[in-house]
């Protein structure tokens, strides 16, 4: 994939796509305003924005639940770049060209919930973003040392450690694994405080919407889906990359951003490995607004749209990237942990055609009966997208359980299944 590249709509991304120190970020974005919190909370209410690490969780809500909680013992403040999803790039790339955006949406949050500790957790694989972040970080404290301290604190590279449970346990010292709500994080957190928890892009949306207002916010996008995105656009795209498109941009617009297609697209995975199949005629005209995409069944998580071309195989690319997720389990609820890896196992059996008859039924049922039975999330979204395959490669998988793994099968992958090995 290649370095960011700004599309469409670009207010997160700036339009030259090189590193922005502080005094540069002052001058583009100006100051940040003096608010009250309550009056930032109602403020991000009339924008609309919801959360950008998966589930399009209204921010103001979850801002107000902190703030509620935190007027007697403080609160923690923790901005999520774990970025995890191994097709996604849109969080280091933003934090690599506007760390100052993403810092003042937190020092905002940090105001409004009289926060004792701002925290930015990064994955331990992030090498070139964590010194990065020391660099960006080392700055501002130079030139505002006034502000709060954010701290920077890694976390193990494995897909589950982003999730917001599991954030909180290695921040309070544990394992990076997920557990069971309640409580939940804005409930008791880190150190047993209300903990707000938003991915890396809520804040900079957040840090904009202070500066600028909900009716500049709203001024693109939809009125049920006002303001732009960034989108991780991988797979069967002429330019890779990183877009920021308005909401109300269809995915066939996403991909023209990206430099059209390269070959003839089949079908479109949208959300990443949590997310979904679609066929690509399908696909096209859908716009990136929750309301078009549900209707379709599909969601966009974490901002993923990978296009399959026709000289790629969609069983392969599913195979592998199941066997990832089950993989990734934490393996501490059993049907996460024992049910994925064989939902995985029969997948792989199908896709060399060598599994019996009847194998794509039982697919389809394990992967409902799987689904919803875990402490977190992490077993609904490999189900869903490995019954989301089980549509639309239908015909494929028939004809790999008849004849074998088609040629397209043994071509280089197209969507990335690194072995994670951080603990
Ligand atoms: C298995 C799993 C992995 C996740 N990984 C990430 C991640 O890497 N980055 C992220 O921002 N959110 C991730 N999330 C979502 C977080 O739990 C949480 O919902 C999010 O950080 C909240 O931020 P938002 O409200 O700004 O979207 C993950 C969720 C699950 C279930
Ligand atoms: S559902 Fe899976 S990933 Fe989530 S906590 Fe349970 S075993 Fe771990």
């Amino acid at each position: 994939m290649s370095a960011a590249v700004a599309g469409g709509a670009a207010r997160l991304l700036p339009a030259v796509p090189s590193a922005e120190g502080y005094t540069a970020h002052l001058a583009t974005a100006g100051p940040l305003p003096a608010f009250s919190g309550d009056e930032l909370i109602a403020e991000l209410g009339r924008a609309g924005l919801t959360g950008h690490g998966g589930a399009a969780f209204p921010a103001a809500l979850k801002w107000q639940a902190v703030a509620e909680r935190s007027r007697a013992r403080g609160a923690v403040v923790v901005g999520d770049a774990m970025e995890t999803e191994p097709a996604s790039l849109k969080d280091r790339t933003l934090l690599a060209l506007r760390p100052h955006l993403v810092f003042d949406g937190m020092l905002l949050a940090a105001s409004a919930m009289r926060a004792r500790r701002v925290v930015l957790c990064v994955a331990s694989s992030s090498d070139a973003l964590a010194r990065t972040l020391v660099a960006a970080l080392a700055e501002r404290r130079r030139a505002a040392p006034h502000e709060p301290r954010i701290e920077l604190v890694t976390s193990p590279s494995r897909y589950i450690a982003g999730e917001e449970t599991a954030l909180i346990s290695r921040l309070n010292g544990r394992r990076a694994l997920p557990r069971a709500v309640p409580p939940r994080p804005f409930a008791t957190g880190v150190d047993g405080l209300p903990t707000l928890v938003n991915n890396v892009e809520t804040f900079a949306h957040a840090a904009l919407i202070a500066r600028r207002g909900a009716r500049w916010f709203r001024s693109v996008g939809s009125a049920a889906a006002p303001g732009t995105t960034l989108l991780s656009v991988c797979g069967g795209v002429a330019a890779p990359g990183v877009k920021e498109m308005a909401y109300d941009s269809t995915i066939g617009q996403v991909v023209a951003a990206a430099g059209g297609p390269a070959g003839d697209p089949v079908a479109v995975l949208v959300g990443g490995y949590f997310g979904r199949w679609a066929p690509a005629a399908t696909a096209w005209s859908l716009t990136l607004e929750p309301g078009s995409l549900r209707r379709a069944g599909l969601a966009l998580g974490a901002g993923v749209i990978a296009v399959l071309p026709r000289d790629a195989c969609g069983v392969a690319e599913t195979d592998r990237i199941l066997a990832f997720m089950a993989r990734e389990s934490s393996g501490q609820c059993g049907p996460c942990s024992r049910g994925l890896p064989a939902l995985a196992a029969l997948f792989h059996d199908t896709a060399l055609g060598r599994a019996r008859p009847g194998v794509l039924e039982t697919c389809a049922r394990w992967s409902l009966e799987i689904r919803g039975r875990g402490a977190c999330r992490h077993p609904d979204g490999a189900t869903l997208m490995a019954a989301s395959a089980l549509e639309v490669f239908h015909d494929e998988l028939r004809r790999h359980l008849r004849h074998g793994p088609c040629r397209e099968s043994a071509r280089p992958p197209l969507l990335p299944t690194p072995v994670l090995t951080g603990r």
